[in-house]
């Protein structure tokens, strides 16, 4: 019998192709004495819409599990990502906020990445972040802030009291909500009539053709593609007008929806749906391919870790992602195959990684003592780490990367 559930884009019957077993959440990092007490733990599961063809997770997991006042993901932990979002808010200023009094909304706003630099123009602005730690960051950087989930009801509340938005941003952020018909409901009440629904968001077809499969956690809900976003925004009375591939976070996609025949589609739209067609992306064949390949990733790198160790080779990690989260557990990868995992956000070092509970550290601990080799959590800052821990290679380590496959370098 397949396993099946309801579609939270069309209510049609998701069909699951791929089972990641027993995960905890994602960003849930311990305090060590607190490690393996209470922990939240679900069925990792993915499968795609039969109808609609959008691929999800087939568990959902509460909102409140997983953003809250202690949610440790800090935006602007990446210079290469803060670049990125300064200069979208550019773009966005000169040619979306032009009128008189624009007004801009931005959903999951985090620390302030993006709007940080429209605040300091004086542009009108809003985050809705309902993570309470990162939002007091935002506010802090002179941004204003309202600690809320973006919903239905918060949209109509803005509108009522700050009238319509230019342009509605999202990144990393619209993928996360399952509840996504309260979420475009709103996002119509919201938009001024020549309005932008901008969100960028890691892309299926990215994900099956470097077997990303770390992109698939809790709080990664969605997976879209031209094809899912543009039925899901015929559902909602929008239209996909605009479609741009970016280089983020191993292979991302910036959609623009605008109110269905405010503007016109461009010609990118139509070639990325051909594109995904001719692929045959949202295929089941096609997933169960990229499940084939997560498997054999699996073996491998179990594998070559516990070779490592048998050769008395010292291994840790880079980058306590929480796309690590599901490699280590998925992989029944601990503390005895990895001995720390070193990352630069405060709100992680001293706790423990979720479900696998290997310790996480500052970077001056994988500087005081260069390990033989590091896996590469955070591979898709790759180029930003490698360049910056050039010292590592040349005292001889070396980086483990297990995607697109295991492999050394
Ligand atoms: N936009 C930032 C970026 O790209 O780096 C942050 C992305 S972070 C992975 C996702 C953010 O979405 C979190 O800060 C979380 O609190 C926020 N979030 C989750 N559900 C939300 C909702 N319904 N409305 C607004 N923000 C939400
Ligand atoms: P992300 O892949 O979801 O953006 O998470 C990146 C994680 O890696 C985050 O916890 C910060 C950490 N990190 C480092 O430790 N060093 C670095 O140079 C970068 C770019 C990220
Ligand atoms: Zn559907």
């Amino acid at each position: 019998m397949p396993v099946t559930s309801q579609c939270r884009i069309c209510d049609g019957t998701v069909q699951e192709f791929y089972d990641f077993g027993r995960q905890p959440l994602s960003d849930a990092f311990a305090l060590p004495e607190k490690a393996g007490k209470d922990e939240f733990f679900f069925r990792l599961a993915t499968g795609i819409c039969t109808s609609c063809t959008m691929v999800q997770l087939m568990a959902e997991v509460p909102r409140e599990e997983m953003f809250h006042e202690d949610y440790p993901y800090l935006s602007s932990g990446s210079s290469f990502m803060r670049e990125h979002f300064e200069k979208l808010a550019e773009r966005f200023r000169t040619t979306e906020l032009t009128s008189e009094d624009p007004f801009i909304v931005e959903l999951g706003c985090n620390d302030g990445v993006m709007l940080k630099a429209l605040a300091e123009r004086g542009i009108r602005h809003l985050g809705v972040e309902p993570s309470g730690g990162v939002a007091d960051l935002a506010a802090a950087k002179g941004i204003t802030v309202r600690k809320d989930f973006f919903e239905a009801e918060v949209a109509a509340d803005i509108r009522a009291k700050q009238g319509p938005a230019d342009v509605i941003f999202a990144a990393n952020t619209l993928c996360h909500i399952p509840y996504m018909g309260s979420i475009l409901s709103g996002v119509v009440n919201l938009l001024a009539p020549n309005g932008v629904f901008v969100f960028e968001d890691p892309y299926l077809g990215d994900i099956v053709r470097r077997n990303s499969f770390d992109q698939i956690y809790d709080e990664h809900f969605f997976f879209f593609t031209a094809q899912s976003v543009q039925k899901m925004a015929e559902l909602h009375g929008l239209e996909l007008v605009d479609v741009e591939r970016l280089p983020v976070h191993g292979g991302e996609v910036r959609y623009t929806l605008a109110l269905a025949g405010a503007r016109k589609p461009s010609a990118a739209v139509a070639e990325l749906i051909a594109a995904e067609q001719e692929q045959k992306l949202t295929d089941l064949s096609t997933l169960e391919g990229f499940g084939a390949n997560v498997t054999k990733i699996r073996t491998d790198l179990v594998a070559l870790l516990e070779d490592l160790k048998a050769k008395g080779h010292r291994v840790v990690g880079y980058g306590a992602t929480a796309k690590s989260a599901t490699v280590l557990n998925f992989c029944g990868i601990g503390p005895d195959l990895i001995e720390f995992i070193s990352d630069t956000s405060s709100t992680k070092q001293g706790r423990v990684t979720p479900g696998s509970h290997i310790p996480v550290r500052p970077p001056t601990e994988f500087a005081a003592r260069y390990p033989d080799y590091a896996v590469l959590f955070a591979w898709n800052h790759a180029e930003e780490i490698m360049a910056k821990e050039q010292d590592f290679r040349d005292a001889g380590g070396k980086w483990i990367q297990y995607v697109p496959d295991v492999h050394v370098v």
